[in-house]
């Protein structure tokens, strides 16, 4: 069993790394921003305050959430482990998740927040699976179609510059203090936190987090 949190800023490359983590470990990853973009295609009466907020680059409430997060991880799909994009990013959140579950790794992907903007700005999304490419860095093998489907590629709506300085600007204020509450748990429970320098290539980082997963299964 194993239980992954993905903690960094916006672009950090939390979906990214999740992604190749999951066909790795054989774990399915659970990303909350995907979850709240699908709510927005299906549930009508909260359609709109999530279209509003994510779109402010604000975060939603953390009761709105962890509801959500809660029904997720309960699926039998998960009962092996998973990896977490995305959640928890406020101190509230990461205290209701303990009641429920205990998390083994904390990844932590540390970036220089102007190597951000370059990175958001040209992120493309499969929209059906979240599946993400970059132009430059990431790019998928035909021009803009996905790799698994052949379908389109789009942008983000909140993949702009204005929105990401807000995104960043709810990161410093409420998930960076759960950084430091990550670091009290740890000496309290038996949880693993690896802080990485996101500056590095995708397989840089990749393979340094097998590496040190893997470490501790021996
Ligand atoms: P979400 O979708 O989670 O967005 P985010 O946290 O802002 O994170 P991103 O998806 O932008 O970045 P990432 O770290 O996953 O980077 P990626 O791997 O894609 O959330 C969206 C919104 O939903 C939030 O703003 C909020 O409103 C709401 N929300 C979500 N969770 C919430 C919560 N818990 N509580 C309240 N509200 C919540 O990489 C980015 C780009 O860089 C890609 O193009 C990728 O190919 C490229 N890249 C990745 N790694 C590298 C590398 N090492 N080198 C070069 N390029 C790289």
């Amino acid at each position: 069993m194993i239980r992954i949190i993905m903690l960094g800023a916006p672009g950090s490359g939390k979906g990214t790394q999740a992604q190749l983590l999951s066909k790795y470990f054989l774990i399915p990853f659970i990303s909350a921003g995907e979850i709240l973009r699908q709510e927005i295609k299906k549930n009508d009466k909260t359609k709109n305050y999530i279209q509003n907020t994510i779109n402010k680059g604000k975060l939603v409430k953390n009761s709105f959430i962890i509801q959500l997060i809660k029904k997720k991880i309960k699926k039998k799909k998960y009962c092996n482990g998973f990896i977490l994009d995305g959640f928890p990013r406020t101190i509230e959140q990461a205290e209701s998740l303990k009641k429920n579950i205990n998390i083994q790794y904390i990844i932590y992907l540390k970036i220089k927040h102007d190597s951000i903007i370059n990175r958001i700005q040209g992120r493309l999304i499969h929209e059906p699976s979240g599946r993400t490419y970059h132009k430059i860095f990431n790019p998928p093998k035909q021009k803009n179609k996905d790799d698994i489907t052949g379908e389109l590629l789009h942008k983000r709506k909140d993949d702009n510059k204005k929105i990401i300085l807000t995104r960043l600007k709810e990161y410093e204020k409420y998930t960076k203090p759960l950084i430091k509450w990550f670091r009290k748990e740890i000496k309290k429970n038996k949880i693993k936190l690896l802080e990485i320098n996101s500056n590095k290539s995708i397989t840089d980082i990749n393979k340094k987090i097998i590496h040190y997963i893997n470490n501790f299964k021996k």
